[in-house]
């Protein structure tokens, strides 16, 4: 048996959904633990593109029980939205387990995430507008409703009313927005509890169970490292603990349960929204890659900021998070390059620097200090062994392995399964 959790790397959309439907094949349970709809997760299946926001990746294998867990945050209207879209293409929802304790997204979060955001100005986190903020928030001050209150009706007209009650002076007070209408709400909301009721159940004990059996589990991580609410590059975060101990924190499995955290990570840098990216190309060479990888939000559509690897961010990151193992994912997107670089320091006030900065005010003012090498100039997306990768190829994955001090064991050169290297099966091995 194993407990995998996935996590990645940098700032988010690392292609964490494609790697934990590869690993899902041995699977038995693939468990979300962090975040919500502002999530955006793509797994490509022969010419189908599936695009999951809080359903589980998993649930694409029929063997695998699809886990939505205590720390997720749960849009209603997005998710009932998911599972109908899966179904009209053939995908059956009777596997997926939803946490009692997970919290309910609702329409005052959604209204108060944009208003925050514009009352803030050029100060603004950029976030992707799902209410996830205003949720966590209200999660921490004790005043959420919690999918155990959603899908029992008397429980949740209490809160509701009481709940939108003081959204509403917040928002038509210091905001100066349209209030709600409590009533018409709790009608919409009602029926989507209703849809929700038969998926609830208590997934702590399920997993841990699971885990005493002996059940190959896959913790699927949501955002990533540096968006996490703690050792991400606040205040431009995500409200949700992104890391690999996030997924005891958000499942109730305990840390000695975990076996392995690979982390993932693209073999250049994008962010989306605001705060500082020392890497970043504002020049063609960054719309090269934003061409070549595509790199369009999956949730949003925004353009992706796109940059050089960062050894001294991923150091880090890989540290915070005890992984066992890197996938690189993305290597083809940089097949025209003449040279590829890689960030092996910051210079910072005249200093040289091998530790990432978390103090955004710090690592504004980072200086990226590059590595270049030799590009490979050679389409290498139908590539099935690592040994038949160009030797350029093999020196950046060797060099960069060596400088965030930890090593590779999953190469991707491409969106579908069969587009995956694998250079240590040992472990992956569930
Ligand atoms: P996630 O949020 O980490 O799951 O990543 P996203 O799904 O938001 O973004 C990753 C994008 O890269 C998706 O469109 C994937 O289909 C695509 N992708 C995944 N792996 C590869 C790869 O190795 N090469 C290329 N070119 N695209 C990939
Ligand atoms: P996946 O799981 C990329 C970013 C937003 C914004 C910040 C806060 O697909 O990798 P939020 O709406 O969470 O309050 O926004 O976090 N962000 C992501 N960026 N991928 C994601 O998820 C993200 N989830 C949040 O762009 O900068
Ligand atoms: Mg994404």
């Amino acid at each position: 048996m194993a407990n995998v959790v996935v996590v990645g790397l940098l700032w988010g959309d690392e292609a964490k959904g494609k790697v934990v439907d590869f690993l899902a094949e041995d699977a038995d349970y693939v468990v979300r633990y962090n975040g919500g709809n502002n999530a955006g997760h793509t797994v490509v299946v022969d010419d189908e593109v599936y695009k999951f926001h809080t359903v589980p990746v998993g649930v694409l294998h029929p063997n695998v029980t699809a886990v939505v867990a205590d720390g997720v945050v749960l849009d209603p209207q997005v998710f009932t939205g998911e599972l109908a879209d899966l179904k009209n293409r053939g995908i059956t929802a009777d596997r997926i387990k939803i946490s009692g304790n997970a919290h309910i997204i609702l329409p005052y979060h959604r209204m108060l995430d944009g208003l925050e955001e514009s009352s803030k100005g050029s100060g603004k986190i950029g976030t992707t507008g799902r209410g996830i903020g205003p949720c966590y928030a209200d999660k921490m001050s004790r005043t959420g409703i919690r999918v155990c209150e959603f899908i029992d009706p008397e429980r949740f007209r209490e809160r509701l009313f009481s709940c939108i009650e003081r959204k509403n002076a917040l928002i038509t007070k210091i905001y100066g927005g349209e209030p709600l209408n409590a009533s018409a709400v709790y009608e919409e909301y009602s029926e989507y509890a209703k849809q929700i009721k038969p998926y609830v159940t208590d997934t702590a004990k399920l997993l841990f169970d699971a885990s005493s059996q002996c059940a190959n589990v896959v913790f699927e991580g949501a955002h990533a490292s540096l968006l996490d609410i703690d050792h991400g590059t606040y205040p431009y975060v995500t409200s949700s603990h992104c890391v690999a101990g996030g997924a005891c924190i958000g499942t109730g499995v305990g840390p000695t349960m975990i076996d392995r955290v690979i982390g993932v990570v693209k073999a250049y840098a994008t962010r989306v929204g605001e705060g500082p990216f020392p890497t970043e190309l504002n020049d063609e060479v960054g719309e090269a890659i934003r061409k070549s990888g595509n790199e369009y939000g999956t949730t949003t559509g925004r353009p992706r900021r796109c940059g050089w690897f960062d050894t001294v961010a991923i150091k880090y990151t890989a540290a915070v998070n005890g992984v066992s193992g890197v996938a690189l994912t993305l290597l083809d997107v940089l097949d025209d390059m003449e040279t590829v670089k890689l960030c092996t320091h910051y210079e910072i006030d005249g200093k040289k620097v091998r530790d990432f900065p978390t103090d955004v005010d710090v690592l504004a003012r980072a200086v990226p200090v590059y590595e270049e090498m030799p590009g490979w100039k050679r389409d290498i997306s139908e590539i099935k062994i690592f040994n038949d990768l160009p030797v350029e190829a093999k020196n950046y994955l060797a060099r960069l392995a060596e400088l965030i001090e930890a090593p590779i064991c999953i190469v991707s050169v491409g969106k579908r399964r069969d587009q995956t290297i694998v250079l240590d099966r040992e472990m992956l091995e569930m």
